[in-house]
């Protein structure tokens, strides 16, 4: 008998408690998306894609290692008007409206509009 293989959500991370935290608008590789008030930016991301980015040079998927700012393995980038800053997913909370990019092209887009100071 075959056993039926359950379907992921497109998630990396499953939010099974504190469902009832306010929600959280922000912009994911161009794209609007929601995630909970209290969010780091690595928890926002990876409860939407299986992946929180692609290494610079193998271009493996990456989802973050250690979890507290130590690894280095979580480095996004921000769109809008901090468009090209970096910061570290797993110990920045997401805040309304922030725009992250985690796709090469998306970080091509938001570096090419950055101002320069
Ligand atoms: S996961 Fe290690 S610094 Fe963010």
């Amino acid at each position: 008998m075959a056993h039926a293989i359950p379907l992921l959500p497109a998630g990396q991370l499953q939010r099974l408690k504190e469902q009832g935290r306010q929600p959280l608008q922000f912009v994911l590789n161009g794209q609007p998306a929601q995630a909970l008030q209290g969010d780091t930016v690595l928890t926002a991301v990876l409860t939407q894609s299986a992946q929180l980015r692609s290494h610079e040079f193998a271009h493996s998927p990456r989802a973050g290692f250690c979890m507290m700012g130590a690894c280095q393995d979580c480095w996004v980038t921000l769109g809008g008007e901090q468009a090209g800053r970096k910061l570290r997913a797993c110990s920045t909370l997401l805040q309304p409206g922030m725009q992250i990019c985690t796709t090469a092209e998306a970080v091509a887009q938001a570096t090419a509009t950055q101002v320069q100071p």
